[in-house]
């Protein structure tokens, strides 16, 4: 049985995404800016590997069985999907808050395009269901598996995909603390909102590549203990914080010296790719936390191998992991950030 997805992504990364979703036995057939439609050859292999692992660092979203709609006009188009969405609601009776997310990768004028499409939709679905349009809630919600709703997500002016079911990979767009050191801690912020985790009053934090100290500053404040390491200045606040310590030493050659593991690693140094990774290697192999959180910095280094070496299951960070979740964040540029809980 073969099944049909749309996934999207940053703009520019659909190459390495189709790469990337080629080792999950997805067949990419065609894609455009943010958005690749691929063939699944055997569905339940799917359904049975759809954990947090087997999501694809590059994708933001998997939306299954997407059907192809276009019209001229907006009021057309919006016509087109609510007779969509009745269809599909058929006899069903809708009791509870469900999910619809009306997207579009690109440019303003598309953004533009799907907002008047969702607000038109939204507007005859209350004329003709209001009760349940009331239930209507904006977002797929991130959750492990595949949850329900109306997922709109227009690839050109007058064409856009259907989806009843779509997957959130976790990204999102988070909001700057004005006190924060850099905006870095953007990354560190949604990291944990996909991670599911975050330091915990008095845990104890080891920050490698800690300044100016954005995510030494995301830790103190949930009350956590932090040690930086950077031969770099950290700003304040946290520069004079009580909870914090800065060791001007190379974090490459920086040993832990304890029985027990540190609660949280944090890693964000600008290195190569095989640096960071050997790094983190040793941190995992040697037991010496229990948590961690790195941002690699891809750049012109192939992301797909840096994949296939953390995924390995011999000598990769795999078989260090309890769980890890691999992910390109909607703040990375051309990073993509680890986030993992040892055995
Ligand atoms: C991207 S910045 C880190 C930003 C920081 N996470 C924040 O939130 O503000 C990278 C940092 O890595 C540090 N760095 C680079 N190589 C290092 C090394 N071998 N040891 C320690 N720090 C290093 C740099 O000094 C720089 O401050």
């Amino acid at each position: 049985m073969t099944a049909q997805i749309l996934i999207t992504c940053k703009t520019d990364y659909e190459k390495i995404l189709a790469r990337e979703i080629a080792s999950y036995n997805f067949t990419p057939q065609t894609k455009g800016r943010g958005w690749i439609l691929a063939q699944l050859e055997n569905k339940t292999l799917f359904k049975e590997h759809r954990t947090q692992l087997t999501i694809p660092c590059f994708a933001h979203s998997i939306r299954e069985t997407p059907i192809a709609v276009s019209a001229a006009s907006v009021n057309s188009l919006a016509d087109q999907l609510v007779n969509l969405f009745l269809t599909n609601l058929g006899s069903k009776r809708i009791a509870d808050p469900w999910a619809f997310l009306f997207s579009s990768s690109g440019n303003e004028q598309l953004i533009h395009r799907a907002k008047s499409a969702e607000k038109s939709w939204l507007n005859k679905l209350q004329k003709k269901i209001s009760r349940v349009a009331k239930l209507a809630r904006e977002g797929i919600p991130y959750n492990s598996s595949f949850v329900e709703g109306f997922f709109v997500h227009f690839i050109d002016f007058n064409q856009a995909f259907v989806s009843f079911k779509a997957l959130s990979a976790g990204q999102q767009r988070m909001q700057m603390d004005p006190k924060a050191p850099s905006r870095s801690y953007l990354k560190l912020e949604e990291a944990f909102k996909i991670f599911g985790n975050e330091p915990r009053r008095n845990e104890k934090v080891i920050d490698l590549g800690a300044a100016p100290g954005g995510w030494s500053y995301s830790a103190l404040k949930r009350g956590a203990i932090v040690i930086a390491i950077d031969n770099g200045p950290l700003k304040s606040p946290v520069k004079l914080h009580s909870n914090m310590s800065h060791l001007k030493v190379d974090a490459l050659k920086y040993t832990y010296d304890s029985s027990k593991p540190v609660d949280w690693l944090f890693c964000d140094i600008l290195e190569k790719p095989d640096i960071i990774f050997n790094l983190l290697h040793k941190w995992l192999s040697q037991k010496w936390c229990r948590n961690f959180i790195a941002n690699i910095k891809v750049g012109r280094n192939d992301p797909i191998v840096l994949l296939n070496k953390i995924n390995n299951s011999r000598d990769g960070l795999l078989p260090f992991c309890q769980a890890l979740y691999i992910r390109q964040l909607y703040h990375d540029r051309e990073e993509i950030t680890l986030m993992g809980q040892a055995k």
